[in-house]
């Protein structure tokens, strides 16, 4: 079979294809032929550095994987071969609490990823396709997709009516803006551009709001709300958004902490918080119980945005585009 390696980080040069033996199978795994696999923030840190799990050479990158079930390991009783399966970002966090633990499970990250044509995965997480989504919707979903649906699932009840705030046109902002809806949530959204707000109010955000036009742009928000404030907010530019969101809350609102794509080593001071009696609550990922809800949920209420689709080879070209920032929804590897 063929599979990529990051032989090293630093730059995509480092990225090659190669011939390598189809994994074996253990007795509780199965093993997955690849059709579609999609790219997270995430992917270009383990290109490009720093990577959160140390150094990893010749790792093959990418967490976000479908595809159908080819053969079963001695022991698998609940998963036949024919089957049309999801990967979760981390396999090893099943249901219930967040255990650390299962960080060592993280695909494409703490160990080989899903950029191959044929893995091997334990046959408990994975998670049936339903029938209305294509392979390549199912791919975006386990990073992206899971993190928005921890950020708006889990954590204090969302009800309708209720305000979210994403920031942002990324994966995780677009997934979060589809579920908000799904909710009948009212959905504030930023951009950096005008020709991304009109998308974003045609997937339902009710109010966009230019953030570098409006770099005071948690004034806006209460402006919005008739001084209230906002109920969520999902979270990605971390240590240099945070103040503005902080102070853009509602009374017993929460901010969702996702991303860092802002100022990471800028200082804050929990102050406002105080005053809004905030909760600030981080996210890592979901469980194999989060993308199985999100499944159900993108199959009978939103479609996820696909950006564009690669071929297999032309996965280098598939993280060029990420990096250059220029998508909007997600970026997706046909293998
Ligand atoms: N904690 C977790 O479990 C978890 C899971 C997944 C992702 N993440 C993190 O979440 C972040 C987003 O991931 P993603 O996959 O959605 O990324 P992405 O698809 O690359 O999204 C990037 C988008 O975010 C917006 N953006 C960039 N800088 C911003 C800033 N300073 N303030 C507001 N918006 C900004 C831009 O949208 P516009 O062009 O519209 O302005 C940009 O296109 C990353 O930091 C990623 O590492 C964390």
């Amino acid at each position: 079979m063929k599979l990529y390696r990051l032989r090293d980080h630093g730059s995509l040069d480092n990225l090659a294809v190669e011939d390598a033996p189809e994994p074996a199978v253990a007795p509780d795994e199965v093993l997955v032929r690849i059709r579609a696999a999609s790219l997270n923030a995430r992917d270009l840190m383990m290109v490009f550095g720093p990577s959160p799990y140390g150094p990893k050479p010749g790792l093959v990158p990418l967490s976000d994987g479908a595809g159908e079930v080819v053969a079963c390991g001695s022991a698998v009783t609940d998963v036949a071969p024919g089957a049309r399966v999801v990967i979760p970002f981390r396999p090893g966090w099943i249901d219930g609490p967040f255990d650390p633990a299962a960080i060592a499970t993280d695909l494409g990250g703490a160990v080989d990823g899903v950029l191959a044509e044929y893995v091997a995965v334990p046959a408990r997480a994975v998670v049936p396709i339903p029938d209305a989504l294509s392979f390549e919707q199912a791919a975006t979903l386990p990073c992206a997709g899971v993190t928005a649906w921890a950020a708006l699932d889990r954590g204090a009840p969302l009800r309708p009516g209720h305000g979210v705030l994403i920031m942002g046109s990324g994966g995780v902002s677009l997934f979060a803006l589809q579920i908000a809806h799904t909710l009948g949530c009212r959905v504030i959204a930023t951009t950096s551009s005008d020709a991304k707000a009109d998308r974003l109010r045609a997937l339902g955000a009710s109010d966009v709001i230019n953030y570098r036009e409006y770099p005071e742009w948690d004034a806006r928000v209460r402006d919005l709300t008739g001084g209230r404030g906002i109920e969520r907010i999902v979270e990605v530019g971390g240590a240099g958004t945070l103040p503005r969101s902080m102070a853009a809350l509602a009374p017993e609102g929460e901010i969702a902490l996702v991303g860092l794509l802002g100022n990471p080593t800028q200082a804050i001071s929990p102050l406002p918080l105080m005053r809004t009696t905030g909760t600030i609550r981080g996210i890592s990922v979901g469980s194999r119980a989060d993308l199985a809800r999100l499944l159900d949920r993108a199959a009978h209420h939103f479609e996820p945005v696909i950006d564009r689709v690669f071929g297999f080879d032309d996965a280098r070209d598939a993280f060029a585009h990420l990096a250059a920032r220029r998508h909007f929804g997600k970026v997706v590897i046909r293998v």
